[in-house]
């Protein structure tokens, strides 16, 4: 019996030290989002320093949550999408850092293989055909990417 409380108090304050450490990183990650921010959003890169056909991934925090998202630059434009696939919700570079299919033509999830437009994000192969990733508000001002947050309930977009 004696066992079973130390146990129980033991996970319970695992669980709050858990907790604490979370909301920590969290208000940490909000103060950075706001020195990091200007009218338009986070400022997630310099336009020069990423290539057409390349991406980079960014966490932006939206109202109480954060969201991991990536940059790409199709051919001099800008989109940015929450990384998360849209047949499960993991994200596309399951291999670390790897968004880009074999020929560079599209965006690949390294889960199960679903190819997506670069520009519209659209799903044109794989098993979420015909879905599109959430897209992120672009925007470029003095050389550099910003990314702001979308509208409405975004709960189910939370890292
Ligand atoms: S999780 Fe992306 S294709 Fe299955």
């Amino acid at each position: 019996m004696a066992l079973t409380i130390y146990l129980s108090l033991f996970f319970l304050i695992a669980y709050l030290v858990g907790l604490a450490i979370h909301r920590a990183l969290f208000l940490r990650d909000k103060r950075r989002m706001m020195q990091e921010s200007r009218a338009g959003g986070k400022i997630v890169a310099r336009v020069a320093d990423v290539e057409p056909g390349e991406v980079k991934k960014f966490s932006i925090i939206c109202q109480k949550y954060r969201v991991a998202g990536f940059l790409v630059n199709d051919g001099g434009r800008f989109h940015a999408y929450v990384n998360r696939c849209r047949h499960m919700p993991t994200p596309l570079d399951f291999i670390r850092d790897q968004f880009v299919s074999e020929d560079g033509r599209y965006l690949m999830c390294y889960t199960h293989g679903a190819l997506y437009e670069r520009g519209t994000g659209l799903c044109v192969s794989g098993p979420c055909e015909g879905e599109s990733l959430y897209r992120l508000p672009v925007c470029i001002d003095q050389g550099d990417v910003l990314v702001s947050c979308p509208e409405g309930n975004i709960s189910h977009l939370a890292d």
